[in-house]
């Protein structure tokens, strides 16, 4: 769809990344973290431990990334498990937007190391080395719809072979209100244009990506529909924290910004979001739906399918025992 921005440039930079990355965003993102490990349980799946034990006992130390970061909180998590399990991995944090890094004790404490990096720049990926898993969580709002293939190429590429790419992603079309008739403030916020989130079709994107480029590949679905009460009422503050976040964004944009929303003024925008942010105080609950994607990169001429050969001379037997080692 067209975007009646002034210019170009201003609906790029305002299409960038729409959420916030300060110090409240920070806070947000550690809420949204014990949010999803309720709702998903552990963080690394057995497969994924098993995999990283067997590194382990040929005497290497396991590497594992986190692209898109933020504050790293799926890193400390992982840290955690781990040592219940006694694995001694190398842990890697990546972001663009190192103002959400934890503070330097934090990450010297735990042993976890944060760099910079652009998803999208493949120059960035060329130096890192190569991990034996690749992670990433809740980063479609960093990618636009032609920017997909090239962002899940440059994870893949410093993915060891045999190696687990995990990528678990909310599903913001399926989103759901506990009860649309009485929240009628967050219904009107979220029928605005909010296509400029750019994370259209993220289910069948990457279900393709995984189906195309791994083996073994895996689909779970979550959602915080069926977490308790008292996980209901922080998923109510999540989402009134960052629908604050991208009306605040928005605001910082203008008028411009505003009509491709379709209201006509920023001050129309914040007074919807103070009666969207009393919805959510009151009781409204914004569901997460999120998916979760695992698949193991091929070792070449091992793994993938020869091209000049019948599919009867092929292995079959790859893609159903690593399903049946990773998935058992
Ligand atoms: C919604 S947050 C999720 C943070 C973290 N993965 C989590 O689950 O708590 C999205 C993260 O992606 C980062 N990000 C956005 N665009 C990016 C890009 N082009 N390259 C790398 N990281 C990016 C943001 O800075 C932010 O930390």
């Amino acid at each position: 769809m067209s975007i009646e921005f002034q210019t170009e440039e201003e609906a790029k930079d305002y299409a960038n990344y729409t959420l916030g990355v300060d110090d409240d965003a920070q806070k947000r993102l550690v809420l949204q973290s014990s949010i999803t490990r309720e709702m998903m349980g552990v963080v690394l799946p057995p497969s994924v431990v098993a995999h990283l034990k067997s590194i382990a006992k040929n005497g290497e130390r396991p590497r594992i990334a986190d692209v898109g970061t933020g504050p790293g909180n799926w890193l400390f998590d992982v840290r955690a498990q781990l040592r219940d399990e006694g694995v001694n991995a190398l842990l890697d944090g990546y972001d663009l937007y190192p103002s959400l890094f934890p503070p330097e004790e934090k990450q010297k404490t735990e042993e976890i190391s944060f760099h910079e990096l652009n998803i999208h720049t493949r120059e960035n990926f060329e130096s890192i080395g190569k991990y034996d898993v690749m992670h990433i969580r809740y980063l479609s709002a960093g990618i636009g719809p032609e920017q997909w293939d090239s962002a899940f190429d440059n994870c893949l590429s410093v993915l060891k072979p045999g190696g687990i790419f995990i990528w678990e992603e909310l599903l913001l079309e399926k989103m759901s209100i506990n009860d649309p008739a009485t929240w009628k403030n967050v219904l009107t916020m979220f029928k605005l244009n909010w296509s400029i989130l750019r994370r259209n079709d993220v289910d069948p994107k990457l279900s393709a990506l995984f189906g195309e480029n791994l083996e073994g590949t895996s689909k779970e679905e979550f959602t915080t529909k069926n977490l308790p009460e008292k996980w209901q009422r922080m998923q109510a503050a999540n989402m009134s924290m960052a629908t604050k976040e991208l009306v605040d964004r928005a605001s910082e944009h203008g008028d411009a910004v505003v009509k491709h929303l379709g209201l006509e003024t920023v001050g129309e925008l914040q007074s919807l979001l103070k009666l969207t942010q009393e919805d959510f105080k009151n009781g409204c609950v914004l569901h997460m739906p999120v998916n979760r994607w695992m698949g193991v990169k091929p070792t070449p001429g091992r793994n993938m399918p020869l091209e000049n050969s019948s599919s009867a001379e092929r292995r079959p037997s790859w893609a159903q025992s690593i399903r049946k080692w990773i998935f058992c």
